[in-house]
């Protein structure tokens, strides 16, 4: 068994449908007319025993029970070997305190998003005799699974919604947002969830890549204005959109990527009604849509 990728949820925070949230795509969800999907999460294994999570989400309880490969295969034994962060959002650290029941594996990150868990007591909760945390410097691979490599680099983005000042910097690039390089046996994949810029050193990194998982959050930057949800666009988000001059379909058209996949979704994104225009724009310029538990190889 090689190396393969696993989405457990292609949903951005909030998932879909959200809560509180009336719009269409929820609507839709809730009636079941559409599939739902969870939030932000991506599993990867370089062997199919040894699973290492691309950020927990806050419905990593229900991705553990709907994800075979991640069954515990004795009284305590499970498969999971680690958890990498790449950012400190709610959506994708919230999940962490789901795993405290004193069962050991390693969370991957940065000095700067370790310093965002740390300074929270809350997750003293996952005892440190038991799951260690571990620092990864930017642009230095270290094995995170079994035969799994990964090599983080950093992704234009913002602080953490709730971490946020006075004035926000929505293309800071640092330690705070990640991209992930995975490597196994050969083969790649890169793993981007949030990005507010494809900058010209990430379309570097990205040419002639077999596989890629990328920020899918919106649209259109007004997306969410205009279905009536609040002001914020997508780029005061931190996040680039799917459509126009400037969005991520385009921004790849040059690229020469083997696979693209779209992931963390917001609710509000019309691709994720199948019979959209939008997802049939998106999938004739050769992007997939994630979907929950779709896997996918390079
Ligand atoms: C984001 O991706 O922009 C954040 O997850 C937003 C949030 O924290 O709700
Ligand atoms: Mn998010
Ligand atoms: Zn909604």
């Amino acid at each position: 068994m090689s190396f393969r990728a696993r989405i457990l949820g292609a949903a951005a925070g909030g998932g879909l449908p959200q809560w509180n949230c009336g719009c269409e795509n929820c609507n839709l969800a809730r009636a079941g007319e559409i599939p739902s999907q969870t939030q932000s999460s991506v599993a990867f294994s370089a062997n199919g025993r040894d699973w290492a999570l691309l950020n927990a989400s806050p419905d990593i309880r229900q991705q553990f029970a709907d994800c075979p490969a991640l069954h515990p295969t004795g009284l305590r034994d499970l498969p999971l070997r680690s958890v990498l962060l790449t950012n400190g959002d709610i959506d994708h650290v919230a999940g962490l305190l789901t795993l405290r029941e004193m069962q050991p594996f390693t969370i991957f990150a940065t000095a700067g998003i370790h310093d965002v868990l740390n300074d929270n007591p809350m997750f003293a909760a996952l005892n440190a005799s038991v799951v260690a945390r571990q620092t990864v410097t930017l642009d230095v691979p270290t094995e995170i699974a079994p035969g799994l490599v990964a090599t983080l680099f950093p992704v234009p983005g913002k602080v953490p919604l709730y971490l946020e000042g006075d004035i926000v910097e929505t293309e800071l690039v640092g330690e705070q947002t990640v991209g992930v390089h995975l490597q196994a046996d050969g083969q790649d994949a890169y793993y981007i969830p949030g990005c507010a810029k494809l900058s010209d050193d990430l379309r570097n990194r990205l040419r002639d890549a077999a596989l890629v998982f990328f920020d899918g959050t919106l649209w259109r930057d007004d997306e969410m204005m205009r279905a009536g949800l609040g002001s914020k666009t997508g780029k005061r988000m931190g996040h680039m959109s799917m459509s126009g001059e400037d969005g991520s379909i385009a921004a790849f058209a040059d690229l020469n990527v083997g696979k693209r996949v779209f992931v963390h979704m917001n609710n509000t994104n019309p691709v994720l009604r199948p019979d959209s225009a939008e997802r049939a724009e998106a999938e004739a310029a050769g992007w997939i849509v994630g979907e929950d538990g779709l896997e996918v190889t390079p």
